[in-house]
């Protein structure tokens, strides 16, 4: 089983904290293990909680719809949240609920190693970045240790409040460019580099017969 799996399973029957009562279905998250981007929502609405499955319902049809845009499938990338299951009545989930499940998290992030990590909406923008506005620092990328961070605006927040709505598209057309620059700037030296670095080592042992 890999670490994906195992953290869901373990998510699956998880009571460390109160909302583990009143969920129908956890929520771990989906996508692929070596997926280059991570989407980190905030908790499971009705819908998720209903299927187990992380933006179902009507955000989750707009972010299929971003992510289309930008020429990305929902497939490649991974979807989650920051609470696995579903606070009641979605209210905002608590403090001691965001800390019982960000083990989680931390541990899907390290499996998954993702080049960029997408905080949608406020609870996940405050973990990465801490004190930050939204409205200030939407659509940037903040380098945090071997990845890149960027906030964007929550698909719900853009669904009810339309003058957001060219914002969150514009964030989302520039992934596939922010991608790239996340790539070459996390990327090891290239292979050319290193082949022209070791072919005077194996050159050595004629230029030594010189002596
Ligand atoms: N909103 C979220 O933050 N997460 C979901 O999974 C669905 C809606
Ligand atoms: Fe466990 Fe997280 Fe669900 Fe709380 S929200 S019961 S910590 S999986």
């Amino acid at each position: 089983m890999s670490d994906l799996e195992k953290i869901a399973v373990e998510v699956s029957v998880c009571t460390n904290c109160a909302l583990h009562q009143t969920r129908k279905k956890s929520v771990p998250g989906v996508g692929p293990a070596d997926a280059e981007i991570m989407l980190i929502g905030e908790g499971p609405g009705f819908n998720e909680d209903e299927q187990g499955l992380p933006f179902v319902g009507q955000s989750g049809q707009f972010l299929s719809e971003l992510l289309a845009q930008a020429g990305l499938k929902r497939e490649d990338v991974w979807i989650g949240n920051v609470v696995k299951c579903r606070p009641p009545g979605n209210r905002d989930p608590l403090p001691d609920e965001l800390s019982a499940c960000d083990r989680y998290l931390e541990r899907q992030i390290a499996a998954i190693n993702p080049k960029i990590i997408i905080t949608l909406g406020r609870f996940s923008m405050a973990k990465f970045l801490p004190g930050v506005k939204i409205s200030q620092i939407h659509g940037q990328m903040s380098r945090i240790g071997e990845r890149f961070v960027i906030a964007m605006f929550h698909p719900a927040a853009a669904l009810h409040q339309p003058p957001l709505k060219p914002a969150i598209l514009a964030d989302f057309a520039r992934l596939p460019a922010l991608l790239d620059e996340a790539r070459a700037k996390l990327s090891p030296p290239a292979a050319a580099e290193k082949s022209a670095y070791t072919s005077p080592v194996t050159d050595e042992p004629k230029q030594m017969s010189l002596f």
